[in-house]
């Protein structure tokens, strides 16, 4: 077993966890900041993310518009303290990306560009062409390398989190590489993992995302807050699952169903929206576009095609030149994964699972619950994204959030974990590891326990919801988790099992996705991206609350409440458009 005595260790090499090392080690050179990752940061998924970062960046625009954007289309769940700062330090932080390098889309004036996106009155969201989540993960990564306080763990799979008395003092991990253990001591965790999405069978996640350091903080006692708020993105690839842009909207894209006919302008998006839309249509929230989907397949007014069920995205009259220079990777995704040529004919797109809204509990400081443990981007609940997060949010949360738990976890001066302790709970984690090696594959497998968890997320707990499904998900995802206790591994070797990696991320998706089908039952209402057919309204009265979710072992978690901070704006209805004094 080896030992790494560091300062602060960062879990997660993608942009919430580069910008956090880069603020620890701003924050105090002279750290060791260990940033340990199960892939090569620049394979992260933040390098799948095309459409671009919110921030306000005009004078039409107000942080005010920002803040009310997103907390009515967080439907009101957001923590409102929170929200007031992310849009605070958003322009900040995306103008320091540029300051190292960020090569931000710009307008003929040489100023940075913006485009729209759903839920947003005005455009605000920064774009560098259709693959704005490369260019930060490279200027990222690139301005990371700067500093000799940042000392890189690639390729490491971190098990579990070592705490003992409410105190996090490190994590205990496997070099892929050679099988070796290897234990991280430090007074300071960052979570900075990402999502859940591969919990889905259709989704726009990295096979890698498969909520590991959710599962983690849970199983070490933080509470997961609102995990039954699963965001589905309306336009993924058929089949694929492969995002293709809200940009392609926000440049003036159109969806039609099989008549050819704008349907969106038959649901409520919203009110009418007098700044420049007329109606929503296309850039109303994520979540109600899914709906629609929804409805107009139970209408029977979806098109068939060999992977299911689809609308169609209609770019053509942008024309070839615009297409080429605003969207040329969703250009390349259409002709290679789905033989279109959107200059040509329009995309097969359908509902797609994107992003996991819910997540470890975490404050304005980016602090955990469990002290020493920090958590940041998408595998933290912070909360700014309530019910429904806004597209292009979430580029900018993770640099804002990233920052603060990085510099928090600098500054935290906490004593060093004694090495000893450290050591006896990484044997502790490392049992799970061990009996997963020393049992003999029999009839449970990894890949079937998987599909049979993606079977229930996607029939029990997709776009619509009721008891009757998440009461069978429930029990199903038990039997799952009392089936993988018996798993047995066929693969007993060190170097790079993968077999062993798989079947670790399968034990967090599991609890995680037993976590989410709990929250979603307790629920009992429809709210943003959780829709229930049998108790279709929201209900304030009851659930203007956050769930939490506490891990309790083998068993089922208990599922509590937490008020949501609500500073200075009451619930009222969605409104998309209007003035900030509506
Ligand atoms: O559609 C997109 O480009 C996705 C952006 C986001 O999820 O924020």
């Amino acid at each position: 077993m080896r030992f790494v005595n560091a300062d602060v260790v960062i879990i997660g090499g993608g942009g919430a966890g580069l910008r956090a090392a880069i603020a620890a080690a701003e924050a105090d050179p002279s750290l060791h900041v260990a940033l340990v990752s199960k892939i090569y940061p620049m394979r992260s998924h933040t390098v799948a993310a095309e459409g671009g970062a919110a921030g306000v960046a005009s004078e039409n625009d107000s942080l005010e518009n920002h803040f009310r954007d997103t907390v009515s289309g967080g439907d009101w769940l957001c923590d409102q303290d929170a929200v007031d700062l992310f849009v605070k330090e958003a322009p900040g932080v995306l103008r320091e990306l540029e300051h190292w390098g960020c090569p931000w889309s710009r307008q003929a004036d040489g100023r940075v560009a913006v485009r729209p996106f759903g839920g947003m009155k005005i455009e605000r969201t920064w774009y560098a062409a259709d693959k704005s989540g490369f260019h930060i993960l490279h200027t990222l990564f690139q301005t990371s390398l700067k500093y000799d306080a940042i000392h890189r763990y690639d390729e490491y799979y971190v098990v579990d989190l070592l705490v003992a008395d409410g105190r996090c003092m490190g994590c205990v991990a496997i070099e892929l590489k050679t099988g070796e253990t290897v234990v991280f001591a430090a007074p300071s965790v960052v979570m900075a993992t990402g999502g859940a999405g591969r919990a889905f069978p259709f989704t726009t996640n990295a096979g890698t995302n498969t909520g590991d350091g959710i599962a983690m903080a849970y199983r070490a006692g933080v509470p997961l807050k609102d995990m039954e708020f699963v965001q589905y993105h309306p336009t993924g690839l058929p089949g694929k699952g492969i995002l293709i842009t809200e940009g392609a909207r926000g440049e003036g894209g159109i969806l039609v169903n099989r008549d050819g006919y704008r349907y969106l302008q038959d649901y409520n998006l919203g009110p009418p929206d007098p700044w420049p839309r007329k109606k929503a249509m296309e850039l109303g929230p994520r979540d109600r576009l899914s709906q629609a989907f929804w409805h107009e397949q139970q209408k029977g007014r979806t098109v068939d095609h060999p992977a299911g069920q689809v609308v169609l995205l209609d770019v053509r009259h942008l024309g070839e030149k615009k297409i080429n220079e605003r969207l040329p990777f969703v250009r390349e995704l259409a002709r290679i994964y789905a033989a279109v040529d959107p200059v040509h004919e329009p995309i097969p797109v359908r509902p797609v699972v994107h992003y996991t809204m819910g997540g470890i509990d975490t404050d304005i400081d980016a602090a955990s619950p469990v002290t020493g443990l920090y958590a940041a981007g998408e595998c933290a609940c912070v909360s700014i994204n309530g019910a429904n997060r806004l597209g292009s949010n979430s580029l900018t949360e993770l640099l804002v959030f990233g920052r603060i738990a990085g510099h928090n976890a600098a500054t935290a001066r906490a004593e060093h974990p004694d090495e000893a302790s450290a050591r006896e709970l990484a044997e502790t984690a490392m049992s799970r590891v061990q009996r997963l090696l020393d049992t003999d594959p029999g009839e449970e497998s990894v890949a079937g326990l998987r599909d049979e968890l993606n079977g229930y997320m996607e029939e029990c707990a997709g776009i619509y919801r009721d008891q009757e499904r998440l009461d069978q998900a429930c029990e199903g995802i038990a039997g799952l988790r009392e089936r993988y206790g018996k798993l047995g591994l066929t693969d007993k070797s060190c170097v790079f099992n993968t077999e062993l990696a798989y079947a670790l991320e399968l034990g967090s998706m599991l609890e995680i996705g037993e976590a989410l089908v709990h929250a979603a039952r307790m629920r009992r209402e429809s709210r943003g991206a959780h829709q229930r057919l049998d108790f279709t309204e929201r209900n304030d009265d009851e659930f203007l609350v956050h769930s939490m979710a506490s891990f309790r072992g083998d068993g089922p978690p208990e599922i509590t409440r937490k008020p949501v901070t609500i500073t200075r704006w009451e619930p009222a209805e969605r409104v998309y458009g209007g003035t900030s004094d509506d």
